[in-house]
């Protein structure tokens, strides 16, 4: 794993270790505390800003290295453009610029939170603290040596200095478990799919009862038992065993009625008997972005210990071409009764959630359920990187979870459902079939899950472009992105809680 980093916070005027960052604004003028950490030196780094011309934008930053007359070895000078502006997502995102200006193995460094004229609020310092986090994570459990004249990596210690440093504290140790929460679930979609097969996946689910969640794990025998035929079906081409993980995070009284997240958590998708081009199914390997996601929200909730009582149930199998494997022209039962004639093995995930959504809906009549899934390519096209496709069949629900997406940046789009489209699932000989063809795929395979879930105000969420393989940002550089922890534990924190 890549070196931790520990965030510590002291108040303004402490005394600055290794290297120094600040922050200014469009008008290049400096808070009290900064001011002050930096008079030996203020000629110079007036100057360095200068020849850069640098103009204060949020995103920009210069290095003054080994600046006379003061300590550090180099100072970061980071804008943060029209500070009356900045919200808790800018705090984040300059977090992460701040991490990504550390030069590799440095050991030490402090930021001076504190803009001119202003006091910040409380929540600032722990976004920046959360934004340094998770820019610095760097899945590299696998890499046995370095690069010729690669630094060697080292645990980075930061300092925030800040006006108050208890509010600083508290604000941090409900983001702190939200960044341990998304880092999970980056590891999850990282790793292999030979080292994470279902089994594994309940394993590590399982790791959550330290934080006190409880954890239970049902295995084939148990899914046939609960009539799981829909699920069972996908993973009975696979050597591994399917496992089904039940997490619950109570935090509210036992009469408050759950809120429920489910995952789709295929540990490796080869399509099956439809088996997939070879091309790019490597990434394959995180078609478990959902599951994983939904793992990474219960382990921040239970960590911040969100007044709240939340289920997160994961559906885990592998999708393998084999003797034993299904189908097209299958026919099966899922739990709900229903009976599905399988088209295309390659479409999959929906039959693991339609088993899943309905043992949700049916066990913990929840007052929600949201599914995470890398259900379709076709939500790539529609939407690109930028958004997940959103389908809801309920207003408030969806409202507030493309509010959460603007306020974290994990932003949603919503999309149609109706009857006309539900028919295209229809089936010859089956309830219906599990494809709709190749038009509007993401929102037949929707029409599909909705068939699971009743008049339960449900929400699904297609993260087939947002989980994986997304683009480079201020706050990841890591192929799995962790996408929708924070958006999910902010629809829970404004939205749910208390
Ligand atoms: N896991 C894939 C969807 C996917 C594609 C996720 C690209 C991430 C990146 C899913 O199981 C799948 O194969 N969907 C098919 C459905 C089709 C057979 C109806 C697809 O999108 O092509
Ligand atoms: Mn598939
Ligand atoms: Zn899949």
């Amino acid at each position: 794993m890549s070196e931790p980093v520990t965030i510590r916070f002291a108040k303004h005027g402490a005394a600055p270790h290794g290297i120094l960052m600040v922050l200014t604004d469009e008008t290049l003028a400096f808070g009290k505390a900064t001011q002050a950490a930096l008079k030996p030196a203020s000629a110079a780094i007036a100057r360095a800003l200068e020849a850069d011309r640098f103009k204060g934008k949020l995103g920009g930053a210069v290095d003054v290295l080994g600046p006379e007359k003061l300590p550090a070895s180099r100072v970061v000078v980071a804008g943060v453009g029209k500070a009356e502006d900045l919200k808790d997502s800018d705090y984040l995102r300059l977090g992460g610029i701040l991490a990504g200006r550390m030069p590799a193995g440095a050991r030490e460094a402090t930021v001076i939170v504190d803009l001119p004229g202003r006091s910040l609020p409380g929540s600032a310092a722990a976004e920046i603290a959360l934004g340094l986090k998770l820019r610095s994570y760097n899945f590299d459990r696998y890499k046995t040596r370095r690069k010729e004249g690669e630094a060697e990596p080292a645990p980075l210690a930061v300092t925030l200095l800040v006006a108050d440093e208890a509010m600083a504290q508290r604000a941090w140790s409900g983001r702190e478990a939200v960044a341990d929460g998304v880092i999970l679930a980056r590891d999850l979609v990282n790793e292999p799919s030979n080292v994470l097969d279902p089994p594994e996946f309940a394993r590590r689910a399982e790791g959550l009862r330290a934080v006190g969640v409880e954890v239970e794990v049902l295995g084939d025998e148990d899914l046939a038992r609960l009539g799981m035929r829909a699920l069972l079906g996908v993973g009975q081409g696979s050597v591994k065993e399917s496992r089904v993980v039940v997490m619950r995070w109570n935090g509210a009284s036992a009469k408050s009625q759950p809120v429920a997240f489910i995952g789709k958590g295929v540990t490796f998708d080869t399509g099956g008997i439809s088996i997939k081009p070879a091309a790019g199914m490597e990434d394959m390997k995180g078609d478990m972005g959902g599951a994983a996601c939904v793992t990474g929200l219960l382990y921040a909730l239970a960590a911040r210990k969100a007044k709240v009582n939340a289920v997160g149930i994961i559906g885990c199998v592998e999708n393998m071409p084999d003797g034993a494997a299904q189908r097209p022209g299958d026919i099966v039962a899922s739990m709900s009764g229903q009976t599905i004639e399988i088209i295309n093995t390659d479409a999959e995930g929906r039959l693991v959630l339609a088993d899943v959504l309905w043992y949700a809906k049916e066990r913990f009549k929840p007052r929600f359920m949201v599914d995470l899934a890398t259900l379709t390519g076709a939500i790539l096209v529609a939407l690109g990187t930028e958004h997940a496709g959103l389908f809801s069949n309920d207003e408030k629900l969806a409202g507030e979870l493309t509010a959460a997406g603007l306020a974290t940046g994990e932003k949603v789009w919503r999309m149609p459902l109706s009857p006309d489209y539900d028919k295209l699932i229809d089936s010859r000989f089956a309830d219906m079939k599990n494809t709709g063809g190749r038009n509007g795929g993401s929102i037949t395979a929707a029409q599909f899950l909705q068939r699971f879930v009743d008049k339960t105000p449900w929400a699904h969420l297609d993260v087939a472009g947002t989980a994986m393989a997304s683009p480079a940002s201020d706050i990841n550089r890591s192929w799995g992105s962790g996408w929708g922890v924070r958006l999910l534990d902010k629809l829970v924190a404004d939205y749910y809680e208390g």
